[in-house]
């Protein structure tokens, strides 16, 4: 452990931090745009710049390492200068071209920008400087008007998913974020897992499918129902319906990372073809539930689940009868609980006394 003085708040930290975790532990804020915890530091931003004693100019909380007897200042006057003055920069190539995603307002950038109330500067014209919905990507909206140069979607797609899409290309005013050589990004072999977007801190990319949707008014954490993994995840939820999927960082199993699946498969919840109540063949509930083949498989009807129940039970029970239990065999779902699996395995051997069982997630 080493002892740091951040604020005059004496901490006592482990060794090999940054500055900024070192503050962080004390529950000490410092503003970050580049930064994020998941993230190899990068320090291209300076909106972390701290005043470090014995040390004549200002250094990037995000990269320094936190040393023993090191005293370090957070917020001077002559600090929130330096930030206000970063964030204008930033603003005078910034363009946001009128859509509403409903996120605009809650960025991590726009957050800075209120904070320290700063404006474009002036004489800067405000104006796109490349196209709004730039890729085909289905679910990946891309705009980089509003892109900062912060390196995260590129850290966060070689370092969280592995793909290395997002690069950079150009130099100085012309730089810009590319997938692959200037291709599109499933060209460059985006998997669409959404990473990229979740790190993001100004929504130049962001959620195809949320664009326009508004603001959610309440987030509920729940887990993907996609397969064994158990990834965490937040429903974003507008007037009863989910109108994004986004990363819980605190997910134990998954942290921000998410499949295609988890982060914009959701559209089955409310899809008007959702089976929400059991059906069964007309047929079943009629005379001796014996179809009569020539009249073909009849229509769907719905019935209580204690109905549809029972006609499951007995028909499983006839088939074990009349062709032994190995003419029978279970699929079972990652969507169910490991207990409902659990379940299924007792069901299949034991009482129906087969060992045809099988499931989606055994990969
Ligand atoms: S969606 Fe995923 S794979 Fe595609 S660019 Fe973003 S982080 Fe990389
Ligand atoms: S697209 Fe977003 S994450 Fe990527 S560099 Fe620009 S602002 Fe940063
Ligand atoms: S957060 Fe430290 S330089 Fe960007």
């Amino acid at each position: 452990m080493i002892n740091i003085t951040i604020n005059d708040k004496k901490l006592e930290v482990p060794e090999g931090l940054t500055v900024l975790r070192a503050a962080e532990l004390g529950g000490i804020t410092i503003p970050t745009l580049c930064d994020h915890p998941d993230l190899t530091p990068y320090g291209g931003c300076r909106l972390c710049l701290v005043e470090i004693e014995g040390i004549r100019t200002l250094q990037t909380a995000c990269t320094i390492p936190a040393s023993n007897g090191m005293v370090v200042r957070t917020e001077t006057p002559a600090l929130a200068e330096s930030r206000k003055t970063i964030l204008e920069l930033l603003l005078s190539d910034y363009f946001n071209a009128g859509y509403t995603n409903g996120n605009h307002d809650d960025t991590e950038f726009m957050h800075w920008v209120k904070y320290y109330q700063a404006q474009p500067p002036k004489g800067f014209e405000q104006k796109a400087r490349y196209p709004v919905n730039s890729d085909p990507n289905p679910f990946v909206w891309v705009d980089l008007n509003k892109c900062i140069l912060c390196n995260r979607c590129v850290r966060a797609c070689a370092e969280v998913q592995g793909r290395f899409v997002w690069g950079r290309a150009e130099r100085g005013f012309d730089t810009q974020i590319v997938a692959g050589f200037y291709n599109t990004m499933l060209d460059a072999r985006c998997e669409s897992c959404g990473a990229c977007v979740a790190y993001c801190p100004t929504g130049a990319l962001d959620n195809k499918m949320s664009v326009g949707l508004g603001k959610a008014d309440k987030v509920v954490t729940t887990t993907c129902t996609y397969c064994g993994v158990g990834c965490n995840l937040d429903l974003n939820i507008k007037d009863g319906k989910i109108i994004r999927v986004t990363s819980n960082p605190k997910a134990p199993v998954n942290g921000m990372a998410l499949c295609v699946k988890g982060r914009y498969g959701y559209d089955f919840v409310h899809h008007p073809d959702r089976l929400t109540k059991p059906k069964v063949r007309k047929y079943l509930l009629e005379g001796t539930g014996v179809r009569d083949k020539a009249a073909g498989r009849g229509e769907w009807v719905e019935v209580d689940w204690d109905t549809a129940l029972d006609i499951t039970a007995r028909k499983l029970r006839d088939a074990r009868d009349t062709a032994g239990a190995d003419s029978l065999g279970i699929l079972t779902s990652a969507k169910c609980l490991n207990e409902e699996n659990y379940l299924m395995n007792k069901l299949a051997r034991q009482v129906i006394g087969t060992n045809n069982i099988d499931h989606c997630a055994r990969l």
